[in-house]
């Protein structure tokens, strides 16, 4: 390990106690204290996540960092602070990068913060900022809860993978330690691969806007080329899981995982619009879709599932299904 690397590990370490200090103790925490109990974060939990505040101020961890004897361009490289405009006659000027936000550290597995999301008290935009991407940070190799869901996900044989850091914190209070996140982007091959060390099932539970219904279907693309088995849910009555849990009980969100559909099926469900095809020409249309995606299954049993499947679907019968999936695959090869 660098020393540049001890430094960065160094100094977010310090920010994420500087901030969860704040958040749990400081008359200055009072924002944050207050925006998350009133989202039903109990003490317990900001203190098993590492929860935190930013203070309203352009310099509260720059401050905080001197004291510590961190320089502000060493604060501004762990990416923490901000540097102004054009450096002056008195010298480089520096800010906080996160002010009056709620923090969730993004901890590695061995408890190591290395970013920080910062999430605003009220409806205003951006509503979340992370920290920015650096030579120790890459947010597409990392996901977030990873410091408890590594256990978890071996526990309980396959991860849950959900969009946000609150639906992430609300499952894994709820019972779901194999919960995770991606970190505001759309799922990468590296994530992939680093579930892929603990299991080969992931159960995709992302909001049930367009959003989340198309990263769903981009995400499971992901995870099946890198040989994981992708189940995805849609929740109903609820924008996402956090929402969820705080209108239903556990049992319920257990019923709806019953029902996880496996990626070609949910596709299927999507490219439908959960309507039967119209006519003969939008059956053919399905098929010739959803084609690459049985093509690629590498089990012949479950292939012939798919075939099955497309064939009660649209009533065909599974030699013409299995034909023209077949001449289709010849086709591209
Ligand atoms: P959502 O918009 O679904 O937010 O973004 P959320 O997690 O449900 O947030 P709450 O419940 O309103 O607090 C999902 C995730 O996408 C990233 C964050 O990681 C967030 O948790 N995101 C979202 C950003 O990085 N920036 C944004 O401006 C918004
Ligand atoms: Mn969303
Ligand atoms: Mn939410
Ligand atoms: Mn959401
Ligand atoms: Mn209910």
């Amino acid at each position: 390990k660098t020393r540049l690397r001890r430094r960065f590990e160094e100094i977010n370490e310090w920010a994420a106690n500087y901030y969860n200090n704040l958040l749990l103790k400081s008359p200055e925490g009072e924002p944050g204290r207050h925006y998350f109990k009133q989202r039903g974060i109990d003490f317990e939990t900001m203190n098993k996540f590492r929860l935190g505040y930013a203070p309203n101020r352009w310099d509260g961890l720059l401050e905080y960092m001197k004291t510590r004897g961190v320089q502000p361009h060493e604060v501004a490289e762990a990416g923490l602070a901000l540097e102004r405009g054009k450096p002056e006659k008195e010298g480089r000027q520096f800010y906080d990068r996160f002010r009056n936000r709620v923090l969730f550290s993004i901890l590695d597995r061995r408890n190591q913060p290395i970013a920080f999301g910062g999430r605003v008290l009220d409806d205003s935009a951006p509503k979340y900022l992370n920290s920015p991407e650096t030579t120790f940070f890459n947010k597409g190799h990392h996901l977030y809860g990873m410091h408890r869901a590594h256990q978890g996900i071996r526990e309980e044989g396959y991860a849950l993978l959900v969009e946000g850091y609150m639906d992430v914190i609300a499952l894994q209070n709820a019972g779901y330690p194999n919960a995770v996140a991606s970190l505001g982007t759309a799922l990468t091959r590296e994530q992939a691969n680093l579930l892929k060390k603990y299991t080969r099932r992931v159960v995709l539970l992302y909001d049930s806007d367009d959003a989340g219904i198309n990263a769903a279907l981009r995400g499971g693309e992901i995870l099946r080329d890198a040989g994981i088995q992708a189940e995805i849910i849609t929740l109903k009555g609820a924008k996402d899981p956090d929402e969820f849990l705080k209108k239903h009980r556990r049992e319920e969100l257990d019923e709806f995982l019953k029902q996880a559909a496996t990626f070609i099926e949910f596709k299927y469900r999507i490219l439908t619009h959960n309507q039967p095809p119209r006519n003969i020409l939008e059956k053919v249309e399905l098929v010739h879709k959803l084609a690459p995606d049985v093509i690629k299954v590498v089990s012949p049993v479950e292939r012939e599932g798919y075939e099955r499947f497309l064939s009660l679907e649209l009533g065909l019968t599974l030699e013409a299904i299995q034909r023209e999936i077949k001449s289709l695959g010849q086709k591209n090869h």
